[in-house]
């Protein structure tokens, strides 16, 4: 880490003022502007923050230009390939891989929290059986903070581990109790023997009549995906989660506020609008006609799972994904989906040929693949996201602790660049 001055010349006046340029372990510098309004009357202006950093932060390294992602250090290949979710969920919480004994003791600490009040049961009995489950999801995990308010002081380290502990545990138990009231049937109860993504697969799919199998393939694959999508630094929902939790509101309220952002389909509703888009394409012969229209500025549509805020080369999560569907698809013999896989890859040559996608840097990105692999897992789509929602808790938690431990950390309150009328007078209704 360093820290030196950088001096920039004032526009109008030509006066030279120094900002001070601060640098990391890795990734660009950043010029700290704090003081800025309150030195020469100005704000920045950066609609969306892409040129922004909102903190400093230890947890997630991206480099967009190398396709390059890093957990806590560790290259989310090798994580992929080695690693699980739980380890990866307390390697972003605490920072370090855990030895034998702080493995079990977190995993077994995830076992044993995963059931839910029965009064939270009865919540979703309230819901309409059509509503969308992200919409059960964010409103439940909201209700949360109804629960469990004996242990929410933020300043409390305990009471952070608690909460932690509650809401990576309980996650799925909520989002399969919003799948089982979408299909009518009755909630099933997590099992403290299972490791959390048989255990998922148990609550999604058991049904009282009859036994249900674990397939470890599914399982597996269901881990890997978790990995991949544990975390992704400051994105939309992460900073909405840093951003609620910067007022110091209970956690509880903040993660609920990120499954709201994450809902949407620029973000992580991306997988579900991928498969709707391929299954809207259909067949080979249309997706020049769906490039084409992605092209044309007049056309709101975009290629869905294209294109990426900060990978301008490729998302590197994408390819373990392209390369985990086929293996995935062979072995569970998922065939109604090997021609939405196929017609995936065709419409990804294309693109990647076609010279509005090279000049823009436009590349599949990790929901590209995703909603594929849930397809052939037997989720339906309108639980892409959630699931989503069930791995990224972990980044949403990690990032909540970090900010509240951070000594710069303040409440979020950006300022704007006002274009509204300039003061005018009131006029009576009955002068108007
Ligand atoms: N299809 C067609 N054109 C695109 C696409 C796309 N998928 N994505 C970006 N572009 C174009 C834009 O129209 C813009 O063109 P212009 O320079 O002529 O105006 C240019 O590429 C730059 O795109 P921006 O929208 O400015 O990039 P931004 O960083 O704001 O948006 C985003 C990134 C939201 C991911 C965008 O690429 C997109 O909408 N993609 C489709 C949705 C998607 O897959 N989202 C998932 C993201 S990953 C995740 O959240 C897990």
């Amino acid at each position: 880490m360093g820290e030196r001055r950088y001096s920039v010349v004032e526009a109008g006046s030509g006066a030279a003022l120094e900002l001070r340029e601060r640098s990391g372990t890795a990734g660009p510098n950043v010029l700290e502007i704090s003081q800025l309004y309150r030195n020469q009357g100005v704000f920045t202006y950066d609609p969306g923050f892409g040129a922004t950093a909102s903190c400093s932060s230890t947890i997630t390294y991206i480099d967009g230009e190398q396709g390059i992602l890093h957990y806590r250090g560790y290259p989310i290949e090798q994580l992929a390939e080695q690693s699980t979710f739980i380890e990866v969920a307390y390697l972003l919480l605490y920072g370090e891989l855990p030895n034998p004994d702080e493995l079990a003791e977190f995993d077994l600490a995830i076992r044993t929290h995963t059931m839910l009040n029965e009064s939270f049961l009865r919540f979703f009995n309230g819901f309409h059986h059509d509503a969308h489950p992200m919409a059960m999801v964010s409103g439940v995990v909201a209700c949360m903070s109804a629960f469990y308010h004996d242990s929410m002081n933020i300043q409390n380290a305990r009471h952070r581990d608690i909460f932690a502990h509650r809401i990576i545990a309980k996650i799925p138990t909520i989002a399969a109790a919003a799948y089982k009231h979408s299909l009518g049937q009755p909630f099933v109860y997590p099992k403290n023997k299972l490791d959390y993504c048989s255990n998922l697969l148990h609550m999604f799919f058991s049904v009282p009549p009859a036994p249900y199998e674990i397939d470890p393939v599914a399982a597996q694959a269901l881990d890997l995906l978790f990995i991949l999508h544990a975390d992704h630094e400051q994105n939309c929902s992460t900073s909405t989660v840093r951003f609620a939790g910067s007022s110091g509101t209970n956690p509880y309220s903040a993660i609920s506020a990120g499954i709201s952002a994450l809902w949407g389909p620029a973000h992580g509703g991306a997988n579900e609008a991928v498969i709707n888009m391929l299954e809207e394409i259909g067949d080979r012969s249309r997706i020049r006609d769906y490039v084409d229209r992605a092209k044309d500025r007049n056309d709101p549509f975009r290629l869905m799972g294209f294109g990426h805020r900060v990978y301008k080369n490729y998302d590197p999560r994408a390819a373990i994904i392209r390369r985990m569907c086929h293996r995935l698809l062979e072995k569970l013999g998922a065939s109604q989906d090997g021609p939405l896989f196929e017609l995936a890859l065709e419409l990804e040559q294309i693109a990647l040929k076609d010279e509005y996608f090279i000049e823009k840097n436009l590349y599949p990105n990790v929901d590209f693949y995703s909603g594929i692999i849930y397809r052939a897992l037997g989720i339906p789509k309108s639980m892409f996201t959630v699931m989503f929602a069930i791995a990224r808790t972990v980044g949403w938690v990690a990032h909540w602790r970090e900010m509240v431990r951070d000594p710069e950390s303040r409440i979020g309150r950006p300022r704007q660049l006002y274009i509204g009328p300039a003061q005018r007078d009131y006029v009576p209704v009955d002068r108007r």
